[in-house]
This record gives structure tokens, sequence and C-alpha cells, in this order.
């Protein structure tokens, strides 16, 4: 067996209980409407998420998007990757690789043809070193509870990212302190995950429960609120893998 090989090995075993645990935690998720486009606590933060991610890509030098090599780890049904879609991104440059097969399926239904999707660990990522101009992650890293495995994820995307290239990062920065099966990810740790990258994030995200509750009677005052720091739940912005020859952060 090559040494190469045998890494692989060591890295799949070393992460297999930490895969199971991630399954069977989406296994008892209740789905509800709550991510429905017609619940108007969810249709707040989209559209709040999509100016923000246009804004950070557009100031970041890299639209158009369709000579972009794109990929979503942790893609899910494919809901972002559609998003690029809509944006202009080329299907034929988009790439999503989730965990969970049953969700794989699923973006495969709902994506256009042309967009590859594969069922695999992101800590394991089977493509070439310096291959994509844009990552994106979005609420994955708080799905995974075991350090080292968000280490590993980390480091793979930094492998497969061209230097000068972006991550574009969406996830909760605080706890739930109603789902012990996911840990918000704060800026200290995002900036050890990255070690040598430029982060650049800002808070976004009204609290849910509290765009849940307003958002259907009083849409403006949610407008207002979803600008206080301190009610926001997320960061998103953009993690910036050196161009050769950068220095510093
Ligand atoms: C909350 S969902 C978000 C899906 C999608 N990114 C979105 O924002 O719509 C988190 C996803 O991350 C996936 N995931 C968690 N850990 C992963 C890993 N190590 N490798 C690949 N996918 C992973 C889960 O299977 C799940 O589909």
């Amino acid at each position: 067996m090559s040494a190469k090989a045998a890494r692989v090995g060591e890295t799949a075993n070393a992460f297999s209980a930490e895969e199971d645990r991630i399954r069977a935690a989406y296994a008892r998720r209740v789905v509800d409407g709550r991510y429905s486009w017609f619940d108007a606590g969810n249709l707040l933060a989209m559209h709040e998420r999509e100016r923000s991610a246009l804004r950070v890509l557009a100031a970041a030098g890299l639209t158009p998007l369709a000579e972009r090599r794109i990929l979503e780890v942790g893609c899910g049904t494919g809901a972002w990757l559609r998003d690029f879609v809509k944006w202009g991104a080329d299907p034929k440059r988009l790439y999503g690789v989730d965990l969970l097969s049953e969700r794989v399926e699923q973006a495969r239904r709902l994506c256009p043809a042309g967009v590859t999707l594969e069922c695999r660990n992101a800590a394991q990522l089977g493509f070439e070193d310096a291959s994509f101009d844009l990552l994106l992650q979005s609420t994955v890293f708080t799905s995974i509870l075991d350090r080292a495995l968000r280490r590993a994820v980390a480091a793979e995307m930094v492998r497969v990212l061209r230097p000068g290239g972006v991550i574009l990062w969406y996830d909760y920065h605080v706890n739930n302190p109603r789902n012990p099966d996911v840990r918000g990810v704060p800026r200290r740790e995002i900036a050890e995950l990255f070690p040598g990258c430029s982060v650049h994030l800002r808070p976004v995200t009204l609290a849910p429960p509290l765009a849940r509750m307003l958002a259907p009677r009083a849409w403006l005052l949610c407008q207002l609120l979803e600008r206080v720091p301190g009610l926001r739940t997320h960061y998103l912005g953009l993690i910036r893998k050196p161009a050769p020859g950068a220095t510093g952060r």
C-alpha cells in the first residue's frame, strides 16, 4: 500500500465516529417549515444573506462569476449552488460535496445539469491542489463538534483553493442552547482554523427565534433589529488564502 493510500485510510478511520454522530444528528432533525421561503423569518434571513454575499463577492473582485471554479463543502441539497447559478456562475464549473447521500441525491435532482455533486467527507476532497477560485461553507462547521475534524476540513479547503482564492464563510458564531448537535464557531477559532489566511467577517442574521416571532407581523422592525450587532447570530465574510509573495494578514 502506498504512503498516500495509508494516510487516507488512517484519516477515514479517525473520523468515522464523528461522521456517524453527524449522520445520527441529521436523522433526528425534525423537518418543519422553518426553512421554507414562505416562512417570514427565513425569508428575512435569506434576503439579508443574499445581499451580504453578493456585496462581499463583488468587493473581492470575484465577479463576474462565470469563469470561476467554485466548490461548496457540505452543500446539503444544493440551495447555495442554485443561488450561484442565479448569480451568473457556470454550472459546469460548480461542485458540491456532502456527507449525507440522501442530501446529495436531492441536490442532483434540484441542481441544473452540469453541476458535479459527490457524497464524501470534506476532510478528504478528491480534487487537485489549488484547483478552485472560490469555496463556500455555510453552517457546516457548526455541525462538526470534533475539533480534529474541523481542522481537517479547513486544511482540505485551503489545499484545494488557489493562492489568492477565497472562502465564503456563513455560520453561527453562537451556540444554540436548544440544540446540542451544533456548536458555534467564534472568530478566534476561525483564525486558528485558517492560519496564514486573512479573515474578514461581519456579524449578520437576526437571531432566528426573534426573526420567526417578529417577521410575520413587524418586517420593518426586524430590518432595524438586524442592524443591532448583539442580536446577530452568524458571521458572513471572506477568508483569503495568501497569494505568492503576499505577507501578513
Ligand atoms: C446545516 S447543513 C447546511 C447545508 C448547506 N451548506 C446550506 O447552507 O444550505 C450542514 C451540512 O453539512 C454537511 N456536513 C457536515 N459535516 C460534513 C463533512 N465533514 N463533510 C461533508 N459534509 C458535511 C451535513 O451533511 C449537512 O448537509
